[in-house]
């Protein structure tokens, strides 16, 4: 939906033609239509302008290459962890899944998954990676924040890099997706970026604490340990992270 730029700049004087050219004609009823205003816009502005310019901003990344996480492989924490614990099965729902290097990983080892991001580009990518793969994975184009129906419950759901993102914008938001993407058992595994090496540029980074509060509001935290992503930097650096491992037990 777009809205005019005189409206998106917040100039409720222009809704209002009486208030302009006849200021005391309809006083009232130019206060009443700026509240409306004022009301529309704030939720407009968080339901569809803002994740509309940031999909439209994480798609330039895709097209201009800027994509530093993108190494083309499966995470390495993630096969760790499936190696470690006992992820529950077969329902699997990444969020932002990028270019879907992850999620066909997943499909590869059995799982039935759903795959999220509001990229066009990172999803058309995905899409042909899966193919190439021969595998099948559900991709849904859509907003962590305000997804369209994405078929859940999900035994296990996956975030590489989208929460340390997105819980800046919007934690309650995320929160809800989860508690609507799981049930009693799903577990959950976050990886984001560490507070304690923060780097520009870097990921968003998060500290222990807030991770523990953030996600503990709906999750149980099983463990939380740090590792360090797989991308390496022109300068040899890997950037340090959290990778959270919980469960849904209510
Ligand atoms: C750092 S990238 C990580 C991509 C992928 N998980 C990986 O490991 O390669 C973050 C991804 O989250 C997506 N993303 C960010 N905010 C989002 C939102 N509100 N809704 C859907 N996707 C989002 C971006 O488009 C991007 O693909």
């Amino acid at each position: 939906m777009r809205i005019p730029l005189p409206y998106r700049d917040g100039n409720a004087y222009d809704l209002c033609p009486t208030a302009r050219f006849a200021p005391t004609a309809a006083p009232r009823a130019c206060s009443i239509a700026r509240l409306v205003f004022v009301t529309l816009r704030a939720t407009l502005s968080h339901a569809h302008i803002r994740p509309m310019t940031q999909a439209h901003e994480w798609n330039q990344r895709y097209l201009q290459g800027d994509t530093p996480w993108d190494t083309g492989q499966p995470s390495s924490e993630l096969m760790r962890v499936f190696r470690t614990e006992a992820i529950p099965r077969p329902r699997a729902l990444e969020l932002g899944c990028g270019t879907g290097t992850n999620a066909v990983w997943l499909a590869q080892q059995g799982l039935e998954v759903t795959a999220l991001d509001f990229s066009p580009l990172a999803l058309q990518r995905a899409r042909e990676r899966a193919a190439a793969a021969g595998v099948r994975v559900r991709w849904v184009e859509g907003d962590v924040l305000c997804p369209p129906e994405l078929g859940g419950p999900f035994d296990f759901v996956f975030d590489r890099g989208c929460y340390h993102c997105v819980r800046r914008d919007n934690v309650e938001g995320y929160l809800n997706t989860l508690r609507q993407a799981t049930c009693p058992g799903s577990a959950v595994l976050v990886l984001a970026g560490n507070a304690k090496e923060p780097r520009e540029p870097g990921p968003p980074v998060v500290t222990e604490e807030e991770l523990r509060s953030e996600l503990g509001r709906l999750l149980h935290i099983v463990w939380i340990r740090e590792f360090r992503f797989d991308q390496v930097e022109p300068d040899g650096v890997r950037f340090l992270a959290w990778s959270c491992f919980a469960r849904r037990v209510e």
